[in-house]
Parts: C-alpha cells; structure tokens; sequence
C-alpha cells in the first residue's frame, strides 16, 4: 500500500468517526519552549490546558514533524529518520482508555490489515486498566509488557500536557533480533503507534528520569501518534525507512549522483551515508518550505547542520557536484506527485509544482 493511501485510509475511518480533519501545523512552532514541531499534538497544547476551546472535541490530523534527537542513529537503525508524518487522532475531554484502544486495534488490524498475532503493546507500570482493554480485545497477557516513565509517560519533553501511554509494536520476525518483546528489542519490535492518555501536567525537574507530575489537566484527553514512515516499512515489505515510497525517489537521484547502486541496509559507512543523504533533503526541504533559513541560532541552526551533514555524507560517498538543489528538488517533485488532499504538500504548492 503506498504512502498517500495509507493516509488517506487514516483520515477517512477517523473523520467517519465524528473527528474533523485539521492541517497540519507549521514545523516553526509558534510555543516558545519547543523550537520545531515535534509531535501531533503540539498544535492542540492550549486546548488540553484548558486555554482554549476546540471547535469540534474530536480530531484528526497528518501532522509534520522533525525531531532530531536520534539524528546520529539514521541510517545506523532501520527506524530513525529525522522527518516524519504523523497521523493522530485527539478528543479534546471527549473519549478515553477504552475507545481509543478499540480504534487503533481496528485500524491496525482491519483497515491495514495487520496480523493481530504479531502486534505487541507496552503500557505504563501501573495501568491495570490499559492492560484490562487489551486484554478484551484480545491481545494474550504475554505480549502486554509494562514499562516506566522513560518509555511509557509521554510529554513533549518540557512542562506542560503529559500522560501514561501505551504503545503498540509489530514484531519483524527473527530476521530483525533476539525475541522478548518490544521492551528488550526495538529494532525487532518496531513502534508503530503511542496511544496517550493525556491526563497530567508536567513541571520543571523531578525525579522520575527528570519528569515531575505537578497536576491534572481540566479534563481527560486522547493525544496519538501513528507513524506513516514506520507504518509504511511494514505495508510495504522494505527493511529499512529510508526505502519507502516515501523517499524512493530520493534515493533514485542520490543513486545517480553518486554512479552507484545502494548496497541496501548492510550496516557499511557507505549505506549509512546513502540513506543520511536522502533522509536530511527531506528534512532540509520541509523546513525551508516552512520559511526556516540556514543560521547560527535556533531553527536555522538545526537547518544548517543538516545541511552540513548531508553534503559531507554526500562527499564521502565521491559526489563532489552541488548536491543539495538536485536532492532537494526531488523531495518536492515526489510530494507534487502523490499527496493531493492530504494536506502535507505544502512544500509542492510553495514551489509552484503541484499538477
Ligand atoms: N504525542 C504522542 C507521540 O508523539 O508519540
């Protein structure tokens, strides 16, 4: 299935379950304490604190998001990349725990189709009741792992909404590691989707792995996140996720500038390079798109150093002709081509390409 099916498929069960579709928000964060978008529910932060009232208590987006706290593990993992699309659902003190587990355990299972056999859920420690629904819906007490603050209590990294999670995994097959669980292999155990029970408030410190509870939100919120990259790795049979239709062409231009194939995942300096390369145009494309300029400070330092890394990963691999306008325009021509109502071809539109 490609990309802009899956989304598309995404959008339609949510939206035919009373959620509205809202666009994405800018990647330049209009909240002073984040400097890129980094998840779904950055945009709906006023709402879960109570600030704002939502037009509609349901929700769902495709939202952009760029994290680069994984950077030196792209292309080193099968799993990271520094641009991604996020699909969320959200109720804004609407629906909770056992609803939103239903949904995600249909979308998963009937809309992709998923084996249920080979996805596994993690929850917060002490979540007898996350465990319970699952328990419902089916999924056996031994693939239900419980894990701590650092993996299973969501917050955007600074104070503000945060909640217990649960996170629903797709095991690879022993191709991809040792068996056991999402909570001893990643790699094998790959996180598909983070269910959160946007409940609490963080503040400043703590001793919970630096995380401090400080209080309740007004009401009870769902904030998701659905990984379009990751999701695609698995409905798409590749192994890694920079081998997705979503960067394939990409890499077709990166493959000819360089005059070599791609020697696939094969954990060399020269695969590394490849897929750093194709994963940082993106990145490198969607935030000048967004009005982010290359500079010493902030966002555009972020945009800077990708920049810098994507040619140095280029010069290693022999490229020594300009290669950021080539791989840059291919990111743009890719999205003119397949992303039509999605709402994510802003980058498209700007540069005038789309059809
Ligand atoms: N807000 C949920 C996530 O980013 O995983």
């Amino acid at each position: 299935m490609r990309a802009p099916e899956i989304r598309q498929k995404f959008l339609d069960y949510f939206i035919s379950r009373g959620h509205s579709q809202l666009p994405s928000s800018p990647l330049v964060s209009d909240d002073p304490t984040l400097l890129l978008t980094n998840a779904g529910m950055n945009q709906f932060k006023p709402v879960f604190l109570g600030e704002v009232t939502p037009a509609s208590p349901r929700a769902t987006t495709v939202q952009k998001c760029v994290r680069t706290v994984d950077i030196e593990n792209v292309g080193r993992t099968t799993r990271h990349v520094t641009f991604f699309e996020m699909l969320g659902n959200f109720s804004f003190g609407d629906y909770f725990k056992p609803e939103v587990i239903s949904y995600a355990w249909e979308v998963l299972t009937e809309v992709y189709q998923l084996p249920p056999d080979r996805l596994w859920v993690t929850v917060y420690l002490d979540d007898d009741e996350a465990v319970e629904v699952w328990r419902r819906i089916g999924v056996p007490a031994d693939r239900i792992q419980r894990l701590g603050w650092a993996d299973n209590y969501w917050s955007m990294g600074v104070p503000g909404p945060c909640g217990p999670s649960s996170e629903i995994c797709y095991d690879r097959g022993p191709a991809y590691g040792e068996p056991g669980g999402p909570a001893v292999n990643d790699e094998r155990y790959l996180e598909l989707w983070n269910l959160v029970f946007m409940q609490n408030i963080r503040g400043e410190g703590g001793d919970k792995d630096g995380f401090a509870v400080v209080g309740e939100l007004p009401r009870r919120n769902i904030d998701t996140g659905l990984g379009l990259d990751r999701l695609a790795i698995i409905l798409q049979d590749v192994e890694s996720i920079t081998q997705t239709d979503l960067l394939a062409p990409t890499f077709e231009v990166v493959e000819d500038l360089v005059g070599r194939r791609f020697p696939g995942h094969d954990g060399t300096e020269a695969s590394v390079s490849y897929q750093v390369v194709v994963d940082h145009a993106r990145t490198i494309a969607f935030l000048i798109a967004d009005g982010v300029l290359p500079s010493n400070e902030g966002s555009g330092y972020v945009l800077r150093r990708l920049m810098r890394r994507a040619i140095r990963h280029a010069q290693s691999l022999g490229v020594t002709d300009l290669v950021l306008p080539t791989i840059t325009t291919s990111v743009v021509d890719n999205l003119a081509r397949g992303v039509a109502g999605t709402g994510i071809g802003e980058v498209a539109d700007r540069a005038g390409q789309r059809p």
